[in-house]
């Protein structure tokens, strides 16, 4: 048994001091003070006890490129930073693209992973745009569809790939870009507002990954209040809280790129208003030798899952653009709806995953302390509230600082 005594947590929006204790795997209690002479203490007095964090967009590396990251470290650094449910995407190798390369890397997550985590599937074959995946099989054990990295620019697979999602109720999510990229703004805005039209005409869960412009946030506010709920978004950290005249080095280049101040601006205006549906942090670990490279060269990505929670809850909560409620929303409740993963929740009998983040101190995030094999990363020195204090996944202390 866990006994995490004196937190804080979310009740009407407000912050409320309880006592929870956790039984094998399950919230046993939620009381105003419970004691348990059997119980193992966690003191959180001070912190804010929250459901997990659930991130659906993180790169793990494994099987393939695991000189830049791993199941083991990944899960690590996600505890670390207050998550205890990810979504691994499959530009892997092999790429999760049928019964065998799947059952290869979930042998590997449950060998090495200690959070849960569910990976994606390949849209098509090997993210070429050419052959589609084997979605007859893998529906059974993935939730979502994404070829990452790469739009999907043959629109008749990707139409075949709709009709598969809406057959087996299960997610596209989309790095949406025409075959120009998507480093201008409108090579990911006109690929969004085309396939929104895909999307409409199939009537499948379709969900926009990492949204970074304006046109983009219109299109999809525009289709939502058309009343297409099955159509989602999501915003990454850096796009909220960077634009590209603070781009200093290869450790600020991603894809899609920071974009212009108003860019930063309206993606802030579309996590507020309800456009967003979820935060994920496209966490993208790179080696220091690959991030050397020149800028043009260099490979797209940061990693971002141990600075996640602290970045938002410093930025939007406690300057009190979004409420705590909304907060939750984006960083647990959101994604385990928009694709149905196993729910975990702040309630009795709810699986035991949680995180408590110290969010009265602040703390200078440094690269020591990085669990990540890499550290490519915009955030380092960079002080924040919010820092988890500890983190429990299915009932285990999977971080504790
Ligand atoms: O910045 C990015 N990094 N964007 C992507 O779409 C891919 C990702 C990666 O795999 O490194």
């Amino acid at each position: 048994m866990i006994l995490v005594k004196d937190g804080f947590i979310v009740l009407d929006n407000k912050l409320v001091k309880k006592d929870i204790l956790i039984k094998d795997d399950k919230i046993y209690k939620i009381e105003d003070e419970i004691n348990e002479k059997d119980a193992e203490v966690l003191d959180a007095k001070g912190l804010l006890v929250m459901p997990g964090g659930v991130d659906v967009h993180v790169h793990f590396r494994e099987p393939g490129f695991t000189y830049k990251e791993n199941i083991k470290s990944g899960s690590s650094a996600a505890a670390k930073g207050g998550f205890t449910d990810v979504m691994t995407m499959p530009n892997l190798n092999p790429c999760p693209n049928d019964m065998e390369s799947w059952e290869f890397e979930q042998k590997l997550i449950v060998e090495n992973g200690t959070i849960n985590i569910y990976p994606y599937m390949t849209i098509s074959k090997d993210e070429l745009g050419e052959e589609l995946s084997d979605f007859t099989r893998l529906h059974n054990y993935c939730y979502a569809a994404s070829d990452d990295g790469h739009g999907v620019n043959n629109l008749v697979l990707l139409e075949e790939a709709c009709k598969l999602a809406l057959k087996y109720n299960m997610v596209i999510a989309s790095h949406a870009e025409t075959k120009e990229g998507r480093q201008l703004p409108e090579g990911e805005y006109d690929a969004v507002r085309r396939e929104i039209e895909i999307a409409k005409r199939i009537g499948c869960r379709y969900h926009f990954c990492h949204l970074s412009t304006k046109e983009s946030f219109d299109a999809v506010r525009k289709a939502k209040a058309e009343g297409y709920k099955n159509i989602t978004c999501e915003a990454a950290p850096h796009h909220l809280v960077l634009n590209s005249s603070m781009i200093k080095d290869a450790n600020w280049k991603m894809n899609p790129p920071l974009r212009t101040e108003e860019d930063r601006l309206e993606t802030v205006r579309a996590m507020v208003d309800g456009t967003v549906d979820v935060i994920a942090t496209d966490h993208a670990p790179h080696s220091m030798e690959e991030k050397s490279k020149p800028y043009s060269e260099c490979p797209n990505g940061i990693i971002g899952i141990e600075t996640s929670l602290p970045i938002i809850y410093t930025n939007f909560v406690k300057t009190g653009v979004i409420s705590l409620e909304r907060f939750l929303d984006l960083m647990v409740y959101k994604p385990i709806n928009v694709f149905s993963l196993p729910k975990h929740g702040m309630y009795v009998g709810s699986n035991a995953s949680l995180t408590a983040l110290d969010i009265e101190h602040e703390h200078t995030y440094l690269g020591r302390e990085i669990l990540s094999l890499s550290q490519n990363c915009p955030y380092i020195g960079e002080k924040y509230y919010g820092f988890p204090k500890f983190t429990i996944c299915n009932g285990k202390i999977v971080y504790h600082k």
